[in-house]
């Protein structure tokens, strides 16, 4: 998969991508992610990328011109399967999203700034709006890295057994179950019997009730 970034702030964007999994992801070549400076693209003085909204009203707009030549020049080499908004009044973000994103083979993700952008970029280029919650951020640049990290590790071959995400939350519309490593037992608080027992089944049955009792107790919406 290849994932091409558009934002005024990269910086803001490349940690993520450069510790743990994300980044072992790269190196194997299972993913590659491009980061380009919206400013790169703008003729303007002082590489200006955003201007004041018509009809008046406070806080800036995000130009068109910049963001189409920024796409189209990378629509240019290749074909992509998304372009995506990063934007509070977007869709939410969950796992069925995320699995579904994990299957493309090319996608842009566009970092929303100040107000937003110019309407007429969304009308013309965009395919997807995603939102990482309702709460607004400062910028599209931390929710585009929570959109890639959830993709980035549902990649074949990103997570090895011990981290599969076939035992994440969410994956069967359940939480995952609580789960216990050593000590046995703690200031008075012991690990369940039935996980030490060497009972596959048992402990299978137990971690399917663990997974629905949470789920009752914390998240009834999604049952
Ligand atoms: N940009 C600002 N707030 C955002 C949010 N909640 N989700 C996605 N992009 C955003």
């Amino acid at each position: 998969m290849r994932i091409d970034i558009i934002t005024v702030l990269p910086e803001l964007l490349k940690s993520p991508f450069e510790a743990s999994i994300l980044k072992r992801a790269i190196e194997k070549e299972l993913v590659s992610v491009h980061f380009h400076n919206l400013r790169d693209y703008t003729d303007l003085s002082y590489n200006q990328i955003d201007d004041y909204q018509y009809g008046g009203g406070a806080g800036m707009v995000m130009m068109v011109e910049p963001i189409d030549k920024c796409i189209s020049n990378l629509q240019s080499q290749r074909s992509y399967d998304h372009v995506i908004y990063m934007t509070p009044d977007g869709e939410t973000l969950n796992q069925k999203t995320a699995n579904t994103l994990s299957l493309s083979g090319n996608i842009i993700i566009l970092c929303g700034h100040y107000k937003g952008v110019d309407q007429r970029v969304r009308d013309m280029f965009i395919t997807k709006e995603i939102s990482v919650g309702d709460y607004v951020l400062s910028g599209g640049e931390l929710a585009a890295a929570i959109l890639c990290d959830s993709i980035i590790r549902l990649i074949p071959g990103v997570l090895n057994n011990e981290t599969s995400a076939l035992t994440d939350s969410f994956q069967d519309n359940l939480l995952a179950p609580a789960v216990y490593t050593r000590p046995a037992e703690y200031k008075g608080h012991k690990v369940p019997e039935v996980l030490m027992s060497g009972d596959f089944g048992k402990i299978e049955k137990w971690r399917e009730q663990s997974a629905q009792e949470r789920t009752q107790k914390l998240r009834p919406d999604l049952l």
